[in-house]
């Protein structure tokens, strides 16, 4: 309609229809959402995926000439055109061959409103992390997990003060400091799991200190006791924290000020000597997992405060004690919240009582 009134030559009249007419089709385009997208993200794109393998052909629908808001993978703003999120995971199927692989161009710079990016599941076996995705700034998700990348994590990362969600899991990295992830301003969620950051002493200082964190992994990443850093000033908003598969011997006592975790996974780490009276500190904990450590002596009555708890998990240690004791007194505390107890391969004496049969 608009193109059969601009070939028609118009009298002066038609003029200010002519002016309405970029208002009246950005209505209709927009509503029967038929919006080409913005030619210089379509470029950027296309230059993107010319670095990529993609042996599985899953991009076949980002062609030149092409929507690029009605590609696989892309999300375009509904009114402006941009492209705001980039979800390129590779979905998990045994009989799935799709992880993409190759280099990623810094022409993804370009989608100066991107959002979103996801790269993860993907085989990216021969590369860093690129350091210009510190520059990617209206970023608030990026997820890089399981994508086989190298190396060590850029501290450009920290330049991205919008980003809520970062997850490295599961990647051949390392950082030898974490004081990048102060940067992050608006981070909630962290997951670092499987990097070595044995070289990273300030681990617990910089990720308990940092005030917006809620969810933090640190799952198999060598982390060994600090020896220096007794307290911090820790966050308060911290919820859910995995520590589980590193080398500690002893719980950092920072932990015990984190009054709003909710989870703590302790497991397979060299935690001996008794369980720490001041985990009865931390008032909601509904999930305590200290399953496969060297924790020994018998159960301190201040696990008994928690009445939040759900799960208990302490089994694969050295716990010596009688099990009528320990059910009578979390049958006092905590009968109304506990889902799931093992005490499983410890060294308990005395018998179940007859209701447990
Ligand atoms: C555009 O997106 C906004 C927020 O994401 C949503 O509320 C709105 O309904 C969308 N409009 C159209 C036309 O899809
Ligand atoms: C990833 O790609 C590399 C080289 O292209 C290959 O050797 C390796 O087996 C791949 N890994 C996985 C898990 O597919
Ligand atoms: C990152 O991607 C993986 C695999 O696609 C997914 O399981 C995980 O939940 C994602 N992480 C976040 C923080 O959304
Ligand atoms: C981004 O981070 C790097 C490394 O931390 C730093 O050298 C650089 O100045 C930062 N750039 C900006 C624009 O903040
Ligand atoms: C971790 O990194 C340190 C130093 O960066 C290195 O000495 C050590 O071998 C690494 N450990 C593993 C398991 O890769
Ligand atoms: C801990 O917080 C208190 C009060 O907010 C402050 O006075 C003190 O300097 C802080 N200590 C450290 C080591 O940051
Ligand atoms: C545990 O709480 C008690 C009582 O509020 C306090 O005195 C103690 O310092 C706390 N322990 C830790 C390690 O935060
Ligand atoms: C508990 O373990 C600690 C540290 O290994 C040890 O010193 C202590 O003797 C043990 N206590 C008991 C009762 O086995």
């Amino acid at each position: 309609m608009a193109i059969a009134t601009m070939t028609t030559p118009l009298p002066i009249s038609f003029f200010p229809f002519l002016l309405l007419i970029p208002a009246i089709c950005f209505t209709i385009c927009h509503a029967n959402s038929n919006l080409l997208c913005i030619q210089s993200e379509r470029e950027a794109l296309l230059n993107f995926k010319n670095h990529l393998i993609d042996p599985s052909n899953r991009l076949s629908s980002w062609v030149e000439g092409g929507d690029c808001c009605k590609w696989i993978g892309v999300v375009c703003h509904n009114l402006t055109g941009h492209v705001h999120q980039l979800h390129l995971a590779t979905p998990l199927s045994p009989y799935e061959q799709s992880a993409l692989g190759g280099k990623i161009h810094p022409s993804l710079l370009e989608l100066d409103h991107l959002s979103t990016l996801d790269l993860s599941n993907n085989n990216f076996s021969s590369i860093h992390i690129p350091k210009f995705f510190g520059l990617l700034e209206s970023l608030t998700y990026l997820n890089l997990s399981r994508a086989q990348f190298q190396g060590a994590i850029p501290h450009n990362l920290g330049n991205l003060s919008k980003l809520q969600y970062l997850d490295l899991r599961g990647n051949d990295l390392k950082s030898e400091s974490l004081q990048w992830v102060s940067g992050l301003s608006s981070l909630q969620y962290l997951d670092l799991s499987y990097a070595n950051l044995s070289k990273a002493t300030d681990w617990l200082q910089v990720t308990f200190k940092h005030p917006s964190l809620l969810e933090l992994h640190l799952s198999d990443c060598i982390l060994e006791d600090d020896p220096y850093l007794i307290c911090v000033n820790s966050s308060k908003s911290l919820v859910v924290l995995d520590l589980s598969w590193n080398s500690l011997s002893s719980v950092p006592k920072s932990i015990f000020s984190l009054h709003g975790l909710v989870s703590i996974d302790l497991r397979f780490n060299s935690l001996d000597g008794p369980i720490p009276d001041y985990f009865g500190n931390i008032s909601f904990l509904e999930v305590l997992d200290l399953h496969q450590n060297s924790l020994n002596s018998s159960i301190p009555n201040s696990l008994y405060s928690l009445n939040h708890i759900r799960f208990l998990h302490l089994s694969s240690n050295k716990i010596e004690q009688d099990i009528s004791e320990i059910l009578q007194s979390l049958s006092r505390c905590c009968l109304g919240s506990l889902e799931s107890l093992n005490m499983a391969d410890n060294q308990l004496s005395g018998h179940l009582p007859y209701q447990l049969g």
